[in-house]
């Protein structure tokens, strides 16, 4: 298959997406740093092999959205994902997974985590992200590209990290897995808008893609919020 014969991405037809309640909570919502708390978990790792940490492609933001303040309007719950095999437990508690002397392009993912039923924010809800580095290659010895957090009070998450590569198989993705407190974990992975591969990743889910835009002095900035099935 081409890449002329992959089907459109629906983030990418008109350049929006549907505007659901969680970004309507998301704008009513007063934006705060983020607190970072004390907690228990962690990630895991593994190797690959090639990577390429091709050039991001531009994806335009959405200018004008229409509010839909409905619970009801859609928003499913995030979709789970296989966790693979490079999750580690016990990552270390950082919002950043920066570390001296890292390559790629910086990428921050900032979102909220809603509950499904009641679309409320749910607080201290356990995010814990692992990834590769731009070659392609998974930490399984240490914790680089590990680390999990919590949500401030808003449910709001910040990760600061970098634009993953690619391995043999996959289509350029971070993994996570988010817990609200006292809640089964949902293990998922975050796509990027754009990507040839996206489609030829038998794992890949639409549902996962973020928003995606140009940041300050040549990051990226990305946008996802996780909607969880927890019973309030
Ligand atoms: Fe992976």
């Amino acid at each position: 298959m081409t890449d002329q014969d992959l089907p459109p991405q629906p983030e990418e037809q008109d350049g929006t997406k549907p505007f659901g309640r969680k970004q309507f909570l998301q704008m009513a919502a007063a934006t705060a740093s983020l607190p970072v708390l004390a907690a228990t978990t962690g990630a895991a790792a593994g190797t690959s092999n090639e990577a390429a940490g091709a050039a991001p492609a531009e994806q335009p933001r959405p200018k004008s959205l229409e509010p839909t303040p409905a619970c009801d309007d859609g928003d499913d719950p995030t979709p789970p994902q296989t966790e693979g095999p490079y999750f580690r437990r016990n990552s270390p508690e950082r919002a950043s997974l920066l570390e001296p002397g890292m390559n790629g392009t910086v990428l921050t993912v900032s979102g909220q985590v809603f509950a499904a039923r009641s679309c409320r924010p749910i607080a201290n809800a356990l995010l814990d992200f692992w990834q590769c580095d731009t070659r392609g290659v998974y930490d399984n010895w240490g914790y680089r590209l590990r680390g999990h957090q919590f949500t401030n009070a808003n449910g709001e998450f910040q990760l600061t990290t970098i634009w993953p590569g690619l391995y043999t198989g996959r289509t350029r993705h971070i993994h996570v897995k988010v817990q609200a407190p006292y809640q089964r974990v949902l293990t998922s992975q975050l796509y990027f808008p754009g990507e040839p591969g996206n489609w030829r990743d038998p794992i890949f889910d639409p549902r996962l893609v973020m928003d995606v835009s140009n940041g300050p002095g040549g990051t990226r900035v990305a946008a996802f919020d996780f909607v969880l099935n927890v019973p309030y």
